[in-house]
């Protein structure tokens, strides 16, 4: 059984942070990382797992942060063996539901131009491109800012 929930704190954490090794294109979280950002009120982690009799496998997370109307997508990831099968869109989906909710309106993030995985994803959910940020990241690379109105 497939399930989302929000990341509450705890030893899950562990897990996050080897999913944002893995994935390389994540922001680089530690353990420690997503216990702050989830113990702050105006953040939310959400998590995706799969169930199997008694194992439950944390599979991707979402981590948000939002202020009134505006939120910024932190962090995104699934873990690479289990990528394109939809689970991003899953958990992507139940994220802008809460945001809808809390009454935001618009929703930004950024992303590497050389990321087209995630372009290509955030594309489908009709992001559109509002700026540039030059050699954004330490490799160089350039990031793109996008923008989704709710
Ligand atoms: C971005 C990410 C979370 C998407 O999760 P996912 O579960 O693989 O995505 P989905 O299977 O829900 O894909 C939805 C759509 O996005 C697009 N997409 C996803 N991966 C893609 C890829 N590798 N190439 C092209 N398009 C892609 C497709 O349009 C896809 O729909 P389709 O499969 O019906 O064609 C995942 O690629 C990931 O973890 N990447 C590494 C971490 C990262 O870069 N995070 C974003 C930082 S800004």
């Amino acid at each position: 059984m497939r399930e989302i929930n929000q990341f509450l704190g705890g030893e899950i954490a562990q897990r996050l942070a080897v999913i944002c090794t893995q994935s390389k294109t994540a922001a680089a979280w530690s353990a420690k990382d997503f216990q702050t950002e989830a113990a702050q009120k105006t953040s939310r982690i959400f998590i995706i797992s799969e169930s199997d009799n008694d194992t439950k496998t944390v599979l991707g997370f979402c981590a948000v942060r939002f202020t009134f109307e505006t939120a910024e997508i932190t962090n995104f990831a699934v873990c690479p063996q289990m990528q394109r099968k939809h689970l991003g869109t899953e958990l992507f989906t139940h994220t802008l539901n809460f945001l809808k909710e809390k009454g935001v309106k618009e929703v930004t993030l950024e992303v590497s131009y050389l990321n087209t995985a995630a372009k290509e994803f955030y594309k489908k959910f009709k992001f559109t491109n509002v700026s540039t940020r030059k050699k954004f990241y330490n490799t160089g690379e350039d990031a793109q800012i996008l923008k989704l109105n709710l």
